[in-house]
């Protein structure tokens, strides 16, 4: 790897678990000729009831994975482990392009026509500093209605993306936000698209669902593209996948979740 240029250097995404595929497929087929390698940290997913120090230690570790496996970007495909531990890994790795993300209350608020909006995430997430700050900065013409969704992750994890046990969970969840008249209900976790189709069953078409998934991509390209390291050779880009997963169907989770044939790290 050390002797190709850097701009064919791989780019890192991490994310506690499976989730961050869900930002992986934005990012592939925006930057299709990007290597990329991802780490789903499963063992020790969820993050979202850790403490911020424990996530910290998890964004340097894996961070230190990644740039051990030549990574010339790190993409946070995680809201909870951005508002954790983004500031700390930026002062690591001070030349490093490193792009996390935020649940996305700045378009839900400009997207909504009745001004409430709706937050799912983890209570990590909800709890955090830097969520106040979103709310503080975006959320103040706004009736913001925010829900943790405690134990969703885990099914997720499990490749449960519409079983009973799934359902139910998203059903209690969703109650308060559709009872408060939301009309348009934020993503605030990189699993929940895995769930969109179920959620928007059970919301029905008139709520509209936002996430930041194609935003992070092009903020990884502008990141790219102003350091001179997009990857310009005409090959097509491989993705690589990581888990330290326990579950013995990890990778076929995985696998079906990415929805094709995937190159699993070795
Ligand atoms: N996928 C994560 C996020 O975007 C974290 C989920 C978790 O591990 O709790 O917040």
């Amino acid at each position: 790897m050390s002797s190709q240029p850097v701009s064919q250097h791989p780019v890192g995404v991490f994310d506690s678990g499976v989730g961050g595929l869900s930002v992986l497929k934005h990012i592939h087929a925006l930057l299709p000729h990007e290597h990329l390698i991802y780490v789903a940290d499963s063992l020790n997913a969820p993050y979202g009831n850790k403490s911020p120090e424990e996530i910290t230690e998890r964004c340097l570790a894996l961070t230190d994975f990644l740039l051990a496996h030549g990574a010339k970007a790190i993409v946070v495909a995680c809201n909870t482990a951005t508002a954790a531990g983004i500031a700390r890994l930026r002062q690591e790795h001070p030349a490093l392009p490193i792009i996390g993300m935020e649940p996305a209350v700045k378009p839900a608020a400009a997207a909504s026509k009745n001004g409430i909006i709706g937050v799912l995430a983890t209570t990590g997430t909800l709890q955090s500093a830097q969520f106040a700050a979103l709310l503080e900065a975006y959320g103040r013409n706004v009736q913001v209605v925010t829900q943790a969704c405690v134990g969703l992750v885990e099914c997720i994890e499990r490749g449960d993306l519409d079983g009973s046990e799934t359902r139910a969970l998203l059903q209690k969840y969703l109650k308060p936000l559709l009872d408060e008249g939301a009309d348009t209900i934020v993503l605030g976790c990189t699993h929940y698209p895995f769930v969109k189709p179920l959620i928007q069953e059970l919301i029905g078409e008139g709520v509209t669902l936002v996430d930041t998934g194609a935003a992070v991509a092009r903020r990884l390209q502008s990141q790219l593209a102003e350091r001179g390291l997009l990857n310009q050779s005409a090959e097509q880009g491989k993705p690589e996948f990581w888990t330290n997963s326990p579950q013995p169907d990890a990778m076929e989770v995985i696998e079906s979740l990415w929805g094709e044939k995937i190159n699993a790290g070795a």
